[in-house]
C-alpha cells in the first residue's frame, strides 16, 4: 500500500539531548540525501527566536557529525521554531498556524513519556492531530501496565497504523541485514533449526557508564534500557519465521510470534550486576539497586526452538564495546580418531563492526588429523554516507512505512516476558569496570561459556 508522505515534521523537545545528539544530525543528513523538503517545527519551552534555534541546531551539528554548509542553509529554510508549555492550549494553536495547510503532519514526541498524555489530548483538541502520524520514542513505558497505559493514551486520538514507536536498533543496517541474509541464503536457514542449535546468545557490551545520565539510567537499568527493547528486537530477528510477505504487518506479525514463544524469565534464570563506582555517579539514587549489567536465559517454545537455550547479557562498564550474536551449533558426531570437533557457529556483529562468521574445525597445518579452530569471516565497512539509524527511522515514519517500528502487541509482549522477574528484588551483584561483569553470571550461561566479543577496532 502506497502511504501519503507527511508534509510537516514538528519535534517534541526541540532543545532537549536527544535532539542536540541525534535528530539534528539525522534532519541534516535527511536534507542532504533530498529525503527531507517540508517544514520542521521545533517545539520546546525555551524562550528563544528563530535564530537562536537555528544557532543551536548548528552548535549540535558541529559536536555531532558536522556542518555540511549547502545541506545546512536549506535545513535552516526549513526549520520553525515554536515556544512555549506542554499544557498551555496557546503552544498547540502556534503549532496549528505554524502547520498552515499541511495535512498529514507527524509528530515527534522526543519527551518523557510522562507528557505523552498532555500532548496528544493538546494536538487533538488543537486540530494538529488531524490526519497525523505521531512518532515515539523509547523507553515505551516502563512495565507492562504502564506500556499499555501509553498505548491508551495515544489510541485516544491516534490508530495504530499512524503510530511509529521507535527503538533506534531496528534503523540500524546490520539488525536488519540479520533478516535479509537469513531469508536469502538456504545455507544459513538450514541449520538455524533445534536440530542443529545448541544454543543462541546476544551480547550488547559497553565500555563506558552512565555519563550524564545517572537519574535517568538509575530509573531504568539494563533489562529496561536495552533488553527489553533493543536485544529483544535482535532476538526476533533470529528466531523468526520467513515472513509470508514483506510489508510491515507480515514482518510485525512474524516477531510478536517469537515473542508469544516465550515464557517470562524466572528469577533463576536472571543474574544482575552493578558496576564498583555506579552508586558514585551523578543523579543516582543512594544505596540503588538499579543492575547496569544482565545476563539471562529465555526458551522460544516454538516448533523450530523448543529446547535450545538463549541467551542475552548486557551491561556498562565491561571491557569493550559490541553487540553480537552467536549460534553455537550441536557438536558433529566423532570420525578421526585423535579430534574432537568443536562447535560450529556464526556470529553476526552489528557493531563496532559489521561482521558476519562462520566457525570451522580444518586440518591441522602438521596433517596429524587432529583438526584445528578456524573463522570464516565476511567483513563490511560501512558505506561513506551511510544512513545512520536515526536518519533512517524518522525518513521511514515521515513515509509511513511501519517496518522498523515496535506495534503495540509486540511491546507489550516484550514487557509480558520482563514485568515479573522485574518486580521481584533479585540480588544485585558488584563487578569491576572493565571485566565482563560479575563472576555469578556463571549460573546463567551458555554451554561452552560466554563467547567475549574482540572488537577489532
Ligand atoms: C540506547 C540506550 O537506547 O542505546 C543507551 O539508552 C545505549 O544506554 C544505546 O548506550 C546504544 O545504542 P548505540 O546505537 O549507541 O549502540
Amino acid at each position: 500500500m502506497s502511504e501519503i508522505h507527511s508534509d510537516a515534521l514538528v519535534f517534541f523537545g526541540a532543545t532537549g539531548d536527544l535532539a542536540y545528539r541525534k535528530i539534528f544530525p539525522a534532519l541534516q543528513a535527511m536534507v542532504k540525501r533530498g529525503n527531507l523538503d517540508v517544514p520542521v517545527i521545533g517545539v520546546a519551552r525555551a524562550g528563544w527566536t528563530i535564530e537562536q534555534f537555528r544557532a543551536h541546531a548548528r552548535e549540535s551539528l558541529e559536536r555531532h557529525g558536522g556542518v555540511d554548509e549547502a545541506a545546512f542553509a536549506k535545513f535552516c529554510g526549513l526549520l520553525r521554531f515554536v515556544n512555549g508549555d506542554y499544557d498551555n492550549p496557546a503552544t498547540f494553536q502556534a503549532l496549528r498556524r505554524e502547520l498552515g495547510d499541511a495535512g498529514r503532519p507527524a509528530h515527534y514526541l522526543a519527551i518523557p513519556p510522562v507528557m505523552f498524555g498532555q500532548v496528544v489530548e493538546k494536538l487533538a483538541s488543537s486540530g494538529c492531530a488531524k490526519g497525523a502520524r505521531v512518532i515515539v520514542e523509547k523507553p515505551f513505558g516502563t512495565d507492562l501496565a504502564s506500556a499499555r497505559e501509553l498505548n491508551r493514551i495515544l489510541h485516544t486520538t491516534f490508530d495504530e497504523h499512524s503510530i511509529f514507536r521507535i527503538d533506534h536498533y531496528l534503523g540500524k543496517r546490520p539488525v536488519h541485514n540479520m533478516l535479509f541474509s537469513r531469508f536469502t541464503n538456504a545455507l544459513i536457514e538450514s541449520f538455524l533449526h533445534r536440530d542443529h542449535v545448541s544454543s543462541v546468545q546476544i551480547t550488547m557490551a559497553e565500555d563506558f557508564g552512565v555519563p550524564g545520565r545517572g537519574a535517568f539510567y538509575d530509573h531504568t537499568g539494563a533489562i529496561r534500557d536495552v533488553i527489553q527493547n533493543h536485544l529483544f528486537q535482535v532476538l526476533a530477528n533470529i528466531a523468526m519465521e520467513p515472513p509470508v510477505r514483506t510489508d510491515s504487518e507480515c514482518i510485525r506479525d512474524e516477531k510478536v510470534k517469537v515473542l508469544k514463544a516465550i515464557e517470562p524469565i524466572a528469577a533463576a534464570d536472571l543474574v544482575r550486576g552493578q558496576f564498583r563506582g555506579y552508586l558514585d555517579e551523578p543523579g543516582v539514587a543512594k544505596g540503588s539497586r538499579t543492575e547496569t549489567f544482565a545476563a539471562m536465559r529465555l526458551h522460544v517454545n516454538s516448533w523450530r526452538w523448543q529446547s535450545v537455550p538463549f541467551f542475552i547479557r548486557a551491561g556498562k562498564s565491561l571491557s569493550v564495546t559490541c553487540t553480537e550474536l552467536m549460534v553455537r551449533l550441536r557438536r558433529p558426531p566423532k570420525v578421526f580418531p585423535g579430534c574432537t570437533p568443536a562447535r560450529n557457529y556464526m556470529r553476526f556483529r552489528v557493531s563496532p563492526e559489521v561482521e558476519a562468521a562462520f566457525g570451522l574445525t580444518v586440518m591441522d597445518t602438521e596433517d596429524q588429523m587432529i583438526g584445528q579452530q578456524a573463522e570464516m569471516l565476511l567483513s563490511q565497512r560501512p558505506a561513506a554516507g551511510e544512513m545512520d539509524a536515526y536518519e533512517r527511522v524518522l525518513g521511514d515514519a515521515m513515509e509511513g512505512d511501519a517496518t522498523l517500528f515496535a506495534r503495540e502487541d509486540y511491546v507489550e509482549e516484550a514487557w509480558r516476558i520482563v514485568d515479573p522477574v522485574l518486580k521481584q528484588d533479585t540480588p544485585v551483584y558488584a563487578y569491576d569496570p572493565k571485566t565482563w561483569g560479575p563472576a555469578e553470571v556463571d549460573a546463567v550461561t551458555p554451554p561452552g561459556g560466554w563467547a567475549n566479543p574482540v572488537p577489532r577496532s
